[in-house]
């Protein structure tokens, strides 16, 4: 790992800050150029971390930079490209190491039937392809990762927003995004109920029950095969 620029960083292990006062944290936040991404980015910087965010192309690039002027940079990736993905990767491992990553990027029923840049259903690739691909390729690269299962050593939270007013939720969404932003630093601090853990589905800032399926090992692994299958990233084993 990388060591801590002791300058702008007031503690140096990057796997551990729910053990330690965090000071100034470093995220990388995906699809943050927009809605809840963007939010939380927003949210963390004004609290003094430090955020790198991610946009589709160079126009939301732009979109995302105007936005958030005070982050730290903004990444290129379409992530209905799996080479894109692939090399959003390295981008982004270039500009570590973060404290967390926040696989927040996602769309909604209706991009099922829709193919990306690679062919496969865009809602699947951008939702549960990619946070796996980004997530075995850095922790090939850095030995680190976000699957609280296997890596019992890394901390891996799942957090939900509720139904909340972004471009996904429209304005009518019942939820406030002040709320979904509380839970998404909390999780991405380890503060809160997610203190000294790991694993756990968190929504309004507590900890709540996924569905039974979720919670399915086996079915997990036979997921974890066909990610690796498709994508061409292997699944790395418990060190
Ligand atoms: N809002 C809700 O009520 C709600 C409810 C349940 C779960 N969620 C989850 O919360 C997360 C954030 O949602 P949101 O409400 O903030 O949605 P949003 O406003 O639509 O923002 C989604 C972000 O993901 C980016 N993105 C989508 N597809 C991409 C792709 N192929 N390549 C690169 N970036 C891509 C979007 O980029 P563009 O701006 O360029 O499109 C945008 O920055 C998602 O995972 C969503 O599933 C939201």
């Amino acid at each position: 790992m990388k060591a801590r620029d002791e300058s702008t960083r007031s503690w140096r292990s990057p796997l551990a800050p729910w053990r330690l006062r965090i000071q100034t944290a470093r995220f990388f936040i995906t699809g943050s150029s927009d809605g809840l991404g963007l939010a939380t980015a927003k949210h963390l910087i004004a609290q003094g971390h430090q955020v790198v965010l991610h946009a589709r192309n160079a126009d939301r690039t732009k979109d995302a930079t105007a936005a958030c002027p005070g982050c730290d940079a903004v990444l290129v990736a379409d992530l209905t490209s799996i080479d894109e993905t692939k090399q959003l990767a390295a981008q982004a491992d270039r500009h570590g190491p973060y404290d967390a990553v926040l696989h927040n990027a996602g769309l909604f029923v209706g991009f099922e039937t829709v193919p990306g840049k690679s062919g496969l259903p865009s809602l699947f690739i951008v939702n549960t392809l990619t946070p796996y691909m980004l997530t075995c390729l850095w922790l090939a690269q850095r030995g680190w990762c976000v699957c609280a299962r296997r890596w019992p050593d890394v901390q891996c939270y799942t957090a939900a927003p509720g139904w909340v007013p972004t471009k996904m939720g429209r304005e009518s969404a019942p939820g406030r995004l002040e709320d979904a932003v509380d839970t998404f630093a909390m999780v991405a601090l380890g503060e809160g109920p997610s203190k000294g853990r790991s694993g756990g589905y968190f929504e309004y800032s507590k900890e709540q029950q996924p569905i039974a399926v979720a919670e399915d090992v086996a079915l997990q692994d036979r997921l974890l095969a066909e990610l690796s299958r498709i994508s061409g990233v292997p699944v790395r084993e418990e060190q």
